[in-house]
């Protein structure tokens, strides 16, 4: 599959996959041509359930050489940074709305950024639903990444709200109007039907949860799905 041109990444999230077996299927998603790895930390207060914290992670990191994202759904993320990137995270992606308070917010997300790049990790920002994507712009400068959720974060399996693509094209065209090129990832609900739609908006990252791990397919199928729907 890698020398498949593709329009976008696929960052597999393993919420809903196997964790009896869960290197396993981190080696499946790698065969089917995994881009990277997108890993969903909650905390049962920014987002009401649990997921897992750094001990997954480092399973995670023992079972693939390729690039590890951390989606950090906690309250003060900045707590948790430095486990994130001992346990082999490359990118903190944090949320915007749990950054300081809503007076101090730009502030303390610029701070974050500077907190996750001084531990030789990339900084992404991810955005709820109803935060618009300009509140971003004066940050980009401090950031590799900016993640737009497609539904309300806490649960795999939901259906993606295509509308906030919306959000995509603005933050894509400002990007290139200013000459910069930045990773944006969309996140939840992605599937082989909307994928290609997301990717045309221009996300470069698109995150599959419930479309990679299935009762249905296994991994490399399901991946094998979705990069058909991205192939140039
Ligand atoms: C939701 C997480 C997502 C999500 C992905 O809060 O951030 O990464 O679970 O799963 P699907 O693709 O099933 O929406
Ligand atoms: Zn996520």
């Amino acid at each position: 599959m890698s020398d498949l041109d593709l329009l976008a990444q696929i960052a597999p999230s393993i919420l809903t996959a196997d964790f009896g077996n869960l290197a396993q299927q981190v080696r499946d998603a790698d065969a089917g041509g995994a881009g990277l790895w997108h890993l969903d930390v909650m905390d049962g207060h920014f987002v009401p359930p649990l997921s897992f914290g750094k001990e997954v992670i480092a399973a995670v990191r023992a079972a693939t050489p390729r690039f590890i994202e951390a989606h950090l759904m906690v309250e003060r993320p900045g707590e948790q940074f430095a486990d994130m990137a001992q346990a082999g995270a490359q990118r903190l992606v944090f949320h915007y709305e749990a950054a300081g308070t809503p007076a101090t917010r730009a502030e303390a997300a610029r701070a974050l950024a500077m907190q996750a790049h001084d531990l030789g990790c990339e900084a992404g920002i991810a955005i709820n639903p109803v935060t618009p994507v300009e509140a971003l712009y004066p940050l980009l400068d401090t950031l590799d990444e900016v993640l737009v959720m497609l539904i309300r974060p806490g649960w795999g399996g939901q259906q993606a709200n295509l509308d906030l693509l919306d959000k995509v094209r603005a933050l894509r065209a400002h990007l290139t109007a200013e000459g910069r090129a930045m990773a944006i990832n969309v996140d939840g609900g992605v599937k082989p039907a909307n994928a290609r739609a997301c990717a045309e908006a221009g996300a470069s990252i698109l995150v599959a949860g419930s479309a990679v791990f299935n009762a249905t397919q296994t991994p490399q199928q399901a991946l094998a799905e979705l990069h058909g729907a991205l192939a140039r």
